[in-house]
């Protein structure tokens, strides 16, 4: 279903996210239909040029990140007849009137801020000074939302000055992925999870994000945040909210957010003994500390850390979180291991059994139940776990399986004006607060990230973590 016709300022038109996702991730809506004839897509960025240079920049970015089987040259010509470009000068005059002149009144108004943070208070300024933004325009923010609490509550108030909270939209793009949206269809379209959905039944919850790639190439960025302030506090936050909260009364975007807010406020603070930090080693690629190009890095690329919810439905249900780079492979889960059957009729070897409810968010998108049966033949009552796999692939054909990128989802919700899939304010500045005294507690005791093998699954104390409490990570 299409659209309504809109206007799309990208700011920042010529940088890396727009050139490796947003772009692409338009042309595919184009594609398919659901872009409106009289949308129009306007590219802003300092350097001086006009739009016929920078269609040739999208149409090199599509061919560089879109596989050919997701593009074909007409379509490229015509989804480049719907961009412009300005040259706009993001902390002085030049270029805003050209812009205004762009922009027209009688369609949906957006502004993707894909620029710095510090950019973003004279982006605001300007777009309210030169009359350009609409009352009911809607802008678009990346992180990082901040560092700490104290910085996301100044981008919250600087936003605030010119835009309501219902005009802004601040991405994470992790909830813009199919099986995180599906986490929350197995849970509230079924009636056979949301009962067992709780400590009574659920031993432990396990959400892992394993990448193999380093931080090569992004090392000045990323050695200033480390893995709790790049992934932690917002993509991981966001699945432990998705999967911890209580059913919302509906499916909007205020309803959602305000019980993911109470995860976050049931959160206890994490004691040191529950946290590992560890640092990849060289292998056939550098060390972490030489691709952050600093030897003395205190920061880390990889965390596990055991969580406690404080509430009636998890007391007593420890959250096993994992992210890190350099791993075996890239795998993102969100496991939720059952409890034991409370006593076995079988024989004493047969053990007593737990399902397993795996939802896979990458690769090979899919859910995954397991559930105990009798092992088929004459060799008597022999129990084996077997998996109630669904891969999306195989269950839904490969079309249907080629799920739109997070991107190409998030910003057609920011068009049709649906913050379900966007972080509120109040949403950041909770998980800062969460956040900032785990790490002041580790700085503050000067404690170093354990060095840990490449291409395997993080430090051996994260194991130990589980081991501790007679359970185990799963494979990545
Ligand atoms: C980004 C982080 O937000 O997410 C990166 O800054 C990380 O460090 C990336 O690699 C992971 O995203 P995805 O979609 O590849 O899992």
């Amino acid at each position: 279903i299409p659209v309504d016709p809109f206007d799309l300022v990208i700011f920042g038109a010529t940088g890396d996210l727009a050139r490796r996702k947003i772009l692409p991730g338009l042309y595919r809506r184009f594609c398919d239909g659901q872009m409106p004839p009289e949308a129009r897509i306007i590219g802003a960025a300092r350097t001086e040029q006009d739009s016929a240079a920078w269609r040739a920049q999208v149409v090199e970015a599509i061919e560089t990140f879109l596989p050919a089987s997701k593009r074909d040259p007409s379509g490229v010509k015509a989804f480049c007849e719907r961009l412009s470009y300005v040259a706009v000068d993001a902390t002085g005059d030049a270029g805003w009137a050209d812009l205004k002149g762009e922009i027209r009144d009688d369609v949906v108004q957006a502004f993707y801020f894909s620029v710095a943070p510090s950019l973003f208070g004279a982006l605001a300024e300007r777009l309210h000074h030169f009359n350009i933004a609409r009352q009911d325009a809607r802008i678009v923010v990346e992180k990082p939302f901040g560092r700490d609490l104290a910085t996301a509550r100044e981008l919250n108030a600087t936003l605030a000055t010119h835009f309501n909270e219902t005009q802004i939209y601040r991405i994470d793009h992790y909830l813009g992925k199919e099986t995180v949206q599906n986490l929350m269809a197995v849970r509230f379209g079924n009636t056979l999870f949301e009962p067992l959905w709780n400590s009574q039944y659920v031993d432990h919850v396990q959400i892992t994000v394993a990448e193999e790639v380093g931080v090569g190439g992004r090392g000045a960025y990323y050695d200033k945040s480390g893995a709790m302030r790049d992934m932690v506090q917002n993509h991981l936050m966001q699945l432990l909210c998705l999967t911890a909260m209580e059913p919302p009364a509906r499916f909007e975007p205020n309803a959602v957010r305000d019980e993911k807010l109470k995860v976050i406020r049931a959160l206890d603070p994490v004691p040191p003994e529950h946290i590992v930090r560890g640092q990849y080693k060289a292998g056939a690629q550098p060390s972490y500390l030489q691709d952050v190009e600093n030897t003395a890095s205190r920061s880390e690329s990889f965390i596990a850390m055991k969580l406690h919810i404080a509430n009636w439905r998890w007391n007593g249900t420890p959250f096993y979180l994992r992210t890190g780079k350099r791993l075996k492979a890239r795998k993102s889960e969100i496991v939720i291991h059952f409890k034991e059957t409370p006593h076995s009729i079988f024989d004493a070897d047969a053990g007593n059994r737990a399902n397993v409810l795996s939802i896979r968010l990458q690769p090979d998108e899919g859910i995954d139940l397991r559930v105990t049966i009798k092992e088929p033949g004459p060799g008597g009552m022999r129990l084996i776990d077997v998996p109630l796999d669904m891969s999306f692939a195989d269950a839904l054909g490969p079309e249907v399986a080629d799920v739109p990128d997070a991107y190409e989802r998030l910003i057609m919700d920011v068009i049709r004006g649906n913050q379900t899939l966007f972080m509120r304010g109040d949403e950041v500045e909770a998980a800062w607060g969460w956040t900032d005294p785990i790490i002041a507690g580790w700085e503050g005791r000067g404690d170093r990230p354990v060095p840990y093998e490449p291409g395997n699954t993080g430090p051996e104390e994260a194991a130990i973590l589980m081991h501790r409490d007679n359970r185990r990570w799963r494979e990545i």
